[in-house]
């Protein structure tokens, strides 16, 4: 028996004001999205927005449905929306703002099992790395440099 030990090292910022130009930009357009998401079961409001390449912003936010598991999580809203517009493009960047009508969500909020996994599938696609950013209503940012950071031994397709 061996050990196998993995670390991540994760950037920090204390608030928007850290983040460059271009970053707060992203930021605020996921909070946007944020706000209009349908979200009536979970009152939990999701936002993301996703950078290209080719200089685009392809923003979406969660979608419920009274059939719970027939809604759709913000992160996979903007990244299925981004690349079906836009097939060549490579991601960049996709940031993710959450906030809850039922209390202040003041942690950052990072993405789901299921959103990792999706997002995984395009950066090893593109064999360049997704940077991950993501927070609360309020409080730090926290950034992943590449999705599979959020995902250690990921299964991919060249597991098949
Ligand atoms: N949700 C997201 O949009 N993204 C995540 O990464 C986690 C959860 C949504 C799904 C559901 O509409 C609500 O948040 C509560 O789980």
């Amino acid at each position: 028996m061996a050990d196998l030990e993995i670390s991540g090292k994760f950037e920090v910022f204390d608030s928007p004001l850290e983040l460059d130009p271009e970053d707060q930009k992203l930021l605020i357009l996921a909070e946007k999205a944020r706000n209009t998401a349908y979200a009536i079961y979970s009152e939990f409001l999701v936002g993301a927005a996703v950078l290209l390449d080719n200089g685009k912003i392809v923003c979406g936010n969660n979608q419920e449905n009274a059939a719970y598991p027939s809604g759709m999580c913000a992160e996979r809203v903007a990244i299925w929306a981004a690349i079906s517009q836009n097939p060549d493009a490579l991601i960049k960047k996709i940031f993710v703002s959450a906030k809850s009508v039922r209390h202040k969500v003041s942690e950052p909020v990072s993405p789901c099992g299921s959103c990792r996994q999706t997002i995984a599938e395009y950066e090893f696609r593109q064999k360049s790395p997704i940077a991950v950013y993501f927070t609360g209503e309020t409080g730090k940012i926290i950034k992943a440099k590449a999705l599979i950071d959020l995902l250690p031994f990921a299964f991919n397709n060249t597991l098949l």
